[in-house]
This record gives structure tokens, C-alpha cells and sequence, in this order.
């Protein structure tokens, strides 16, 4: 039984294709990561309420909606009738985190909280045992395929302390860069939920890429 988890990033996907991509890390991980972006909050756009909606309807996988926008409490309730199971919003887009917690618990869903690699960490350390993960983003959010960032090991390391130190079960998520090599230093700084993308679906079996990820640490 492995103590981490991966999650597979729908935004490397073949768009053209999203359900055969799904299905071919279904049985290797019980998690998916959705990005959905503003075109503010960060510089591109990518999946919507719509996406999340009709591919709920083929697939049992979690789903962990990650929401690269402003204003997220407008858009708690729609992605709750889409079908999401976590929610993590991004700690610069909200004045009142600790309402918007309660307000995603309303619904019965899990919780997450991400920053930007340029927020200084201290940020989130409040928030590490009022909520389900934390995501420390290893890139500027917004693309995939970008570089592991340098000093991620240390914000990563400086959350886990505070998670440990809390005594709480709060999963540490990182995102971005995460491939065969970074993977493995992440988990080393203490990250558990690694999701990636491009190290997934850009791989001819996505499925086996799932598999090695795993395997480098692990081995
Ligand atoms: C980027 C997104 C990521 C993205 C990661 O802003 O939040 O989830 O899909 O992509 P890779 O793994 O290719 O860096
Ligand atoms: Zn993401």
C-alpha cells in the first residue's frame, strides 16, 4: 500500500479524445486533475463546467477540480452540479478563505487550497489542518509542459513541517514539471499527491506512464 497517490492532468490530454485518455489511467489511479483557468488569474483558458459535466457521466474517477481563477465562489455551485469531488481554489483569489472552506463543505466536497509559486509561503501555513490538501504549485500556473521550478523542495518541505506539526492528515499536493526525476525530490521534501500531466499523457500508454511514476519512488 502506497502512501502517495497520482493524479493525472486532463490538461495533456488529446482534447479530441478525452474519454479514451481517461480510460486509459482508469485501474491505475482513483484520482483526476482538472484545471480550469480564467484567462486572468492565469494567462490561458482550458476546461469549463461543461467538460467536467459531460465526462462525469463515463467515468467513477475523483475528481479534483482545480480552479485557476477569480471570484472562485461564484463557481462552487456549478462545478458542484457538474460533478466534482474536491475543490481546491487558489489562496490570492479570495478575501475569505475560511468562508469559502465552509461554503465548499456545504456541498459535501473535499477541499483544497493552491499557491502560486510567487506567494510567499507563509500564506497557506494558517489553512494546513482546516482543509483536505494543500497544492504547492511548482510552476507558474497556467501551462503544462513548464520546468519543476528551483526552491519548490523548500516551500514543499516548509508545509510539510506545519502539516506534521498540526497532527493533521492534510495531503500535500504538488503541480507542475512533476515527471520521473522531480517526482521523486518532491517526494523526498514531503509531497504525497503528485499530479502530472505531460509526464502522463504524453506518453504513448498513459496508463504504464501512471505505473512508472509510481515505480521511481517506490524503487
Ligand atoms: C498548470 C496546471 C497543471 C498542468 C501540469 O498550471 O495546473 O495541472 O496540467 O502540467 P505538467 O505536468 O505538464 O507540468
Ligand atoms: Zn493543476
Amino acid at each position: 500500500m502506497n502512501d502517495f497517490e497520482i493524479a493525472p492532468s486532463l490538461l495533456a490530454a488529446d482534447f479530441g479524445y478525452l474519454m479514451r485518455d481517461i480510460k486509459a489511467v482508469e485501474g491505475k489511479t482513483n484520482y483526476l486533475h482538472l484545471d480550469v483557468m480564467d484567462g486572468h488569474f492565469v494567462d490561458n483558458l482550458s476546461i469549463g463546467v461543461p467538460v467536467v459535466e459531460s465526462i462525469r457521466r463515463y467515468t467513477n474517477l475523483f475528481f479534483d477540480v482545480h480552479l485557476m481563477l477569480t471570484n472562485p465562489e461564484k463557481f462552487v455551485k456549478p462545478f458542484v452540479d457538474a460533478g466534482a469531488n474536491m475543490l481546491t481554489f487558489h489562496i490570492e483569489c479570495t478575501e475569505d478563505p475560511d468562508g469559502l472552506i465552509a461554503l465548499i463543505r456545504s456541498y459535501g466536497l473535499k477541499v483544497g487550497i493552491s499557491i502560486h509559486p510567487h506567494t510567499p509561503i507563509e500564506k497557506v501555513i494558517p489553512f494546513v489542518d482546516k482543509v483536505d490538501l494543500i497544492l504547492v504549485m511548482t510552476v507558474v500556473p497556467g501551462f503544462g509542459g513548464s520546468t519543476y521550478l528551483d526552491g519548490s523542495d523548500e516551500r514543499i518541505s516548509a508545509v510539510r513541517n506545519a502539516i506534521d506539526a498540526a497532527g493533521a492528515k492534510t495531503f500535500l499536493s504538488v503541480d507542475g514539471g512533476i515527471n520521473k526525476k522531480t517526482i521523486k525530490e518532491a517526494y523526498d521534501s514531503g509531497a504525497r499527491y503528485f499530479v502530472a500531466g505531460s509526464a502522463v499523457f504524453n506518453d504513448d500508454d498513459p496508463g504504464k506512464a501512471v505505473e512508472d511514476l509510481k515505480a521511481c519512488i517506490t524503487m
